[in-house]
């Protein structure tokens, strides 16, 4: 008989009775798409996996422990055939189609009446591949599609949220491949992107065409006079009617103002909503393979920020008790201050041999790591060159994880 290619169709299977012969991982594998469907499966089988036992012992299948007889394909709407023994497989797809019922064979799809795709889901779209008989190439074609509607690089844009509002989105580090899925989700949606400095730029560049980026960097100088003029923006392209993602390095609310953006919506009635981020303290030490705890060394750790020197009138920071803290030290925006930081740990009573790990640019090309102590830190800041942005580690998770260059700390 000529091959033609088969005509796809959506089965609707709720109450309908489906016979499954056999009972292996065959089985094990197409069974519970079936029970999602919420179809009446009957499996026959004298043995099966326990998975699938696990399934009968559940009650959310009928198991027949025994061999295939011709009745039980009486009442069936849909049959698979999936035993090892290509005879009882031969038997089942002879008797569905006497009966006129669909039956898929897992053996030889050339003697099956429907074949099964490859299926996934996604945001209430199911996305179900045929690839010709070749089951790798339609479940790698699947994966594609998934990946691709997850990350939002597919998007039905005219299917997409197109709700006015403001989303704060953490980008994380800088590597395109550290955001979530949510946050690159909430990307593609966009109709207006508030970009700032440290938001990773690589994902900037696969918005699609129609997306207005608004670049932070180019608004009006000034901390405060800027921040003003972002919300002023945020709000205003809401009130619009457009989707606007706000769109920062890390996490929105670790040292990111995104709070204050939060504010701003919630006063004049727009809608915000947060998709938070990795953030930098945590994420660039483990980038560079230094963990923030670890079990018999550090069990608490602190995040500060380092953007005040210690004794400055604007700083909320007590160096004397984070000095006298024993757990890890991760300083931001610190590099200018980081002299004057170490002085005010030693003073604190933190020993000078206490190991440093800078963490340069994490996640993007020119990644590197500068392993100092708090003793030595000034000068090896200035013969590096350090330039922000970079997380100071403090402690001995530095030792931990850099043994070699500290063998009189415990490690
Ligand atoms: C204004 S704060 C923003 C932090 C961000 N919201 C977060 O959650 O990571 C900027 C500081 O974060 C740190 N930082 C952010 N991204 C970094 C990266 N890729 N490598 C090293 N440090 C980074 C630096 O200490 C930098 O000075």
């Amino acid at each position: 008989m000529e091959q033609h290619p088969p005509y796809p169709s959506g089965l609707i299977l709720t109450g309908r009775r489906v016979l499954v012969v056999g009972g292996g991982h065959v089985a094990q594998r197409r069974v519970p798409q079936l029970i999602a469907a919420g179809a009446d499966v009957v499996l026959v089988s004298p043995e099966v996996t326990p998975a699938v036992e696990g399934l009968a012992t559940a009650g959310e299948i009928a198991w027949h422990r025994r061999g295939f007889e011709d009745a039980d394909l009486d009442g069936a709407w849909y049959v698979i055939a999936a035993t090892d023994d290509a005879a009882v497989n031969e038997a089942v797809t002879d008797g569905a189609e006497h009966r006129r019922v669909f039956c898929v064979r897992a053996d030889d799809a050339t003697r099956a009446s429907a074949w099964t795709p490859a299926v996934g889901r996604h945001a209430g779209v199911t996305v179900a591949v045929l690839g010709n008989r070749e089951p790798r190439r339609s479940a790698a074609v699947r994966d594609e599609i998934l990946e691709g509607l997850r990350e939002g690089t597919i998007v039905a844009r005219h299917q997409r949220d197109r709700s006015p509002g403001v989303v704060l989105v953490g980008g994380g580090p800088g590597d395109p491949e550290l955001i979530s899925v949510a946050g690159r989700k909430a990307l593609m949606e966009a109709d207006v992107v508030v970009a700032d400095r440290l938001a990773p730029r690589e994902l900037l560049g696969e918005l699609p065409a129609d997306v207005e980026l608004i670049d932070v960097a180019k608004l009006p100088r000034g901390r405060a006079a800027q921040q003003e003029e972002i919300n002023r923006v945020l709000v205003e392209r809401a009130r619009a009617g457009q989707r606007v993602v706000r769109f920062k390095g890390g996490d929105s609310f670790v040292f990111g103002r995104g709070f204050e953006e939060v504010e701003a919506c919630r006063a004049a009635g727009v809608p915000v909503t947060v998709v938070p981020g990795l953030t930098s303290p945590i994420t660039v030490p483990a980038l560079a393979g230094i963990p923030v705890t670890h079990r018999g060394v550090a069990h608490d750790f602190t995040v500060i920020s380092g953007h005040v020197p210690p004794g400055h009138p604007d700083s909320l920071t007590d160096w004397d008790a984070v000095a006298r803290l024993h757990g890890t030290l991760l300083l931001m925006m610190a590099v200018d201050n980081a002299p004057a930081i170490a002085d005010a740990l030693l003073a604190g009573g933190r020993e000078p041999g206490t190991p440093v790990a800078v963490v340069c640019d994490g996640s993007m090309p020119g990644e590197r790591t500068v392993l100092s102590t708090l003793g030595a830190l000034a000068a090896d800041l200035t013969r590096e060159a350090v330039r922000p942005p970079a997380i100071i580690v403090v402690g001995d998770v530095v030792a931990v994880a850099r043994p070699e260059h500290y063998p009189d700390r415990r490690g």
